[in-house]
């Protein structure tokens, strides 16, 4: 055992600790549902989910994935192209296919291997990748990775700046292949991509868009379908990633959806695909449940928006100013790091569960509570929840 480097790494943890920025974990004994229990804190109220649609514990999604577990077993014990393919994953990647509005779907055991694998896998030395500043740090490592394997030209536009991006692609009008890479929804901010515009520049200038809908999907659009429903756009859009760890049951994986010569090319390259297991069957069937309870039930995500829209009100009211936006990230900007985390650690003493984001996940300055709302709210909850905000907030001086 070697003392030096574990002696390093709690002095750096112990300094966390001393500038109020370590993150201490809470232990959930119950579903992830509206309300939870908490090891040693009882009943509280979650504010800080991405169970958007309050699909991990519908009984259906359970049940699918308890019947996957009994027909399938407890995994894939290979990778898919070895003898890790069951037949639950072709057909939850049907679905996800029909429910995004894409040719075929490709599952993967998280969105952030579904992310990390495209890039280097349909980019060469001469291409060009350009992502928007605040996208999500899978696609940041996922664009790193590809330039680092394939030496594809990369750069970063500022965040929703298009005429950056303009530029961006303009200054590489000669690579062969320009991807731009978006999130449908930005997961610190609540924001939407400007898809339309994307789109156009895309057109514009002979560029592939891939979009990240890990917050949209389920979330946006009259049905769930994500940010291209939101604008009515689907089918438009030419790659879309997403998560099945939010909307869709909150169990754990993602996709890559858009052509089937697209995923067909993930199934021959993606490194995740080659070297690693496929999604257990469990996992898939649960999936494959909520996506088929979202075509069943819209009105699920009709609630979820009127939930959100009614606490935005409600904390405005309460006399804090939360970034604006029409999804159900709600961010209330606190300042500080350490001050985010504390009125973090007050409100669980109130009963509920929120967490305080601060840099390097932010930027230095711009520290928030991110409350997240869910169809799985009823209005008692949200009221209950902005009240115990306010109280905090009066306390810790961050309204008046
Ligand atoms: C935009 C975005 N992409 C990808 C991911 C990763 O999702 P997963 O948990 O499926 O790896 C997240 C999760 O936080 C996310 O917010």
């Amino acid at each position: 055992m070697n003392r030096t480097f574990v002696s390093q790494l709690q002095a750096d943890l112990d300094d966390l600790v001393a500038k109020g920025t370590y993150k201490r974990l809470n232990h959930l004994a119950s579903p992830q549902a509206a309300r939870v229990q908490m090891e040693g804190r009882g009943e509280v109220l979650i504010l800080s989910s991405n169970n958007y649609l309050g699909l991990c514990d519908q009984p259906e999604v359970v049940e699918a994935g308890i019947a996957g577990l009994r027909k399938y077993g407890a995994g894939t014990g290979s990778v898919r192209f070895i003898c890790g393919t069951f037949t639950v994953h072709r057909e939850l990647e049907a679905a996800l296919a029909r429910f995004v509005g894409t040719e075929a779907a490709m599952s993967y055991v998280s969105a952030w291997n579904a992310n990390e694998g495209l890039t280097a896998s349909i980019v060469q030395e001469g291409d060009f990748v350009v992502s928007d500043a605040l996208n999500h740090a899978s696609i940041i490592d996922s664009v790193r990775l590809a330039k680092a394997i394939t030496k594809c030209t990369t750069a970063v536009y500022a965040h929703g700046d298009l005429d950056d991006l303009v530029a961006k692609l303009k200054a590489n009008a000669g690579a062969r292949r320009r991807l731009i890479w978006t999130d449908g929804v930005f997961s610190m901010e609540g924001a939407v991509a400007k898809l339309p515009q994307i789109l156009q520049i895309a057109r514009d200038h002979d560029a592939i868009v891939i979009m990240d809908d890990s917050h949209a999907t389920g979330v946006l659009g009259a049905t769930g379908r994500g940010t291209a429903e939101h604008f009515g756009v689907v089918g438009e859009v030419d790659v879309i990633t997403s998560t099945l760890g939010k909307a869709l049951g909150g169990a754990a994986g993602g996709f890559v959806a858009g052509p089937a010569a697209l995923c067909d090319t993930l199934t021959q390259r993606s490194r995740p695909q080659l070297f690693s297991n496929a999604l257990p069957p469990t996992v898939a069937a649960s999936a494959l449940a909520a996506v088929e309870y979202i075509e069943a039930h819209p009105e699920r995500v009709q609630t979820l928006r009127e939930n959100a829209d009614y606490f935005r009100g409600a904390i405005r009211e309460a006399g804090f100013n939360p970034l604006p936006g029409e999804t159900p990230i709600v961010p209330i900007i606190i300042g500080e790091t350490a001050d985010a985390i504390r009125m973090s650690e007050l409100l669980l003493e109130e009963g509920i569960f929120v967490t305080g984001f601060g840099f390097p996940v932010v930027p230095h300055g711009t520290a928030r509570l991110r409350c997240q709302i869910s169809a799985a709210h009823t209005r008692d909850d949200l009221d209950y929840a902005v009240r115990a905000i306010r109280k905090v907030g009066l306390a810790a001086g961050v309204i008046r």
